[in-house]
C-alpha cells in the first residue's frame, strides 16, 4: 500500500474548538497557551484541552500556568494524564527546564516555549524537550530576525545531530510559515487566519471563474 513519507508536521495555535473542529483532518496537532486558553468560554482548562485531544491524535501542547518548579512539575503530570498526545508545554527558564528534564526522563513529551535564542534552544535540547519553539513574530516585534534564529538552531541542531524537533512560532503570516520550513524548522504552528490564508490565492479564484465561464459558453464556440 502507498505510504505517504513527510516529515513536516502543521500545528493549529487556538484553543477554539470550533476551529481546530473545523480542520482536524488537515492538521497534525495544536498548539495551546494561556492567551489563547482565555479566550475560550470554557473557564476550566483541563476540559478544553481534553476536549482538544478527543478531537486531534496528534500532538496537543498544554501549557503550565504557574512558573515555579514543584507547580510546574505537578501541572505538567497533571495535564499529562489528560491524554496520551499531550504535550506539555514550559516555559524556556531554569526551573521550566529542569521540570522538562525530569518529565522527558518519565517518557512524557514536552514543548519548551518562549524560546528566543539559539542557547535557549540548546539548552531545551540539553534538557530532552521533544520540542522547542522559537518566536518568530515577537521578536520581528522587537527589530530583530525571527527567521534567521530558526536557521541558525537547525545548523545547531544538524551539526550535533540533536533531535529536539524545531517548532516555529509566533507566525504572523504565510512567509513566516514557508520561510521557517525552508531553513529548517520540523514544525510550524500557524494562527487559524494564517491557515485559511494558505488555501487562497487570487489567481485560483479567478482561473476558477474562468474555466467555469469558458465550460458554460462551449456551445457557442
Ligand atoms: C506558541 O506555541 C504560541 O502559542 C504562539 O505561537 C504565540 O504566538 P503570538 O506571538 O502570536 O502570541
Amino acid at each position: 500500500m502507498y505510504k505517504k513519507v513527510r516529515s513536516m508536521e502543521i500545528f493549529l495555535d487556538t484553543a477554539e474548538i470550533e476551529s481546530i473542529e473545523k480542520y482536524s483532518y488537515f492538521i497534525d496537532g495544536v498548539t495551546t497557551n494561556p492567551s489563547l486558553m482565555a479566550l475560550n468560554k470554557e473557564k476550566e482548562p483541563y476540559k478544553v484541552i481534553r476536549r482538544i485531544c478527543e478531537i486531534v491524535q496528534g500532538p496537543v501542547s498544554a501549557e503550565v500556568l504557574s512558573d515555579q518548579h514543584d507547580e510546574m512539575l505537578n501541572e505538567g503530570l497533571a495535564l499529562s494524564k489528560i491524554g496520551s498526545n499531550v504535550c506539555v508545554k514550559l516555559p524556556c527558564t531554569l526551573d521550566g527546564l529542569k521540570v522538562c528534564k525530569e518529565l522527558s526522563n518519565q517518557g512524557i513529551a514536552t514543548n519548551v516555549t518562549l524560546c528566543f535564542s539559539a542557547a535557549q534552544a540548546l539548552m531545551a535540547a540539553q534538557c530532552g524537550a521533544t520540542y522547542v519553539s522559537p518566536f518568530i513574530g515577537r521578536l520581528e516585534d522587537i527589530g530583530q530576525d525571527g527567521i534567521v534564529l530558526i536557521e541558525e538552531i537547525a545548523d545547531i541542531f544538524a551539526m550535533q545531530k540533536i533531535e529536539t524537533k524545531i517548532l516555529a512560532a509566533s507566525i504572523r503570516n504565510i512567509n513566516h510559515f514557508t520561510q521557517a520550513l525552508q531553513v529548517g524548522a520540523d514544525a510550524v504552528t500557524l494562527p487559524t487566519k494564517v491557515l485559511e490564508q494558505c488555501f487562497v490565492h487570487p489567481l485560483t479564484t479567478s482561473g476558477l471563474i474562468k474555466f467555469k465561464e469558458d465550460w458554460r459558453n462551449r456551445a457557442k464556440n
